[in-house]
């Protein structure tokens, strides 16, 4: 039997993550799902449809209809929107939902790297390997900051910090799948790491793994 590879990759909002699951996807030529998109495309719906956030069956319907093919990240991106998806993202039903469609995604050959805040601890507990990413909050505001500056954009740094934390409290205070790393993670703290240093810190844990299971 074919073996199916999985890479989990978590951590809080603005880590680099999502940068560095794109490049280990392109690497080692995996399937790439963020799974946040699926929770932004749940708060979205709501959001389009004047619904409350509160509103777990209309929640739990939407995430039913969670198209994994269709997840649009331009749509999807915006700041509320994931501020919203956060929100959301605290009902055990709507998450039972997406964690069902994600291991179906992570389960296609050749197998995938997944990056969100409960891969390593609860999507796939299995995964080959597990990475939790993590940058210092100032750090995390910082690049938001400048993320939004490059696109022409402005915004208040006190602000941005102040929206991180919220969310960090809210991904890591909930009581279902709460953001934590894997006991068996690899911790990659990228505050004072170019994204660049990052993916190849990053490589150099999975290629350790791959060459002792060459091995064996
Ligand atoms: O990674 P992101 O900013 O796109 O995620 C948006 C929100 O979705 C995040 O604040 C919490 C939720 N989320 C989650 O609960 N579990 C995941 N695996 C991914 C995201």
């Amino acid at each position: 039997m074919t073996h199916v590879f999985t890479i989990a990759i978590d951590g809080p909002a603005g880590a680099g993550k999502g940068t560095l699951a794109r490049r280990l996807a392109d690497h080692y030529r995996l399937n790439l799902l963020d799974t946040g998109l699926t929770y932004r495309a749940v708060a979205y719906a709501l959001i389009q449809h004047a619904l409350p956030l509160d509103n777990v069956s209309a929640a739990e319907t939407a995430a039913r209809q969670v198209d994994m093919a269709k997840l649009d990240r331009a749509v999807l991106s915006a700041h509320a929107v994931g501020e919203a998806a956060s929100k959301v993202a605290v009902y055990p039903t709507v998450r039972r939902i997406l964690v069902e469609k994600q291991r179906d995604f992570a389960k296609t050959p050749p197998g995938a790297v997944l990056d969100g805040r409960d891969i390593g601890t609860v999507v796939c507990p299995d995964a080959d390997i597990k990475l939790y990413v993590t940058a210092s909050t100032e750090v995390r505001a910082r690049r938001r900051l400048a993320e939004i500056e490059s696109i022409g954009g402005t915004a208040d740094f006190a602000e941005i910090l102040a929206d991180i934390v919220r969310r960090d409290e809210r991904d890591m205070g909930r009581a279902d799948s709460p953001l934590k790393p894997a006991t068996d993670a690899h911790l990659l703290d990228t505050s004072e790491m170019a994204i660049e240093a990052a993916f190849l810190a990053a490589m150099a844990v999975i290629d350790d793994v791959l060459a002792k299971r060459d091995k064996a």
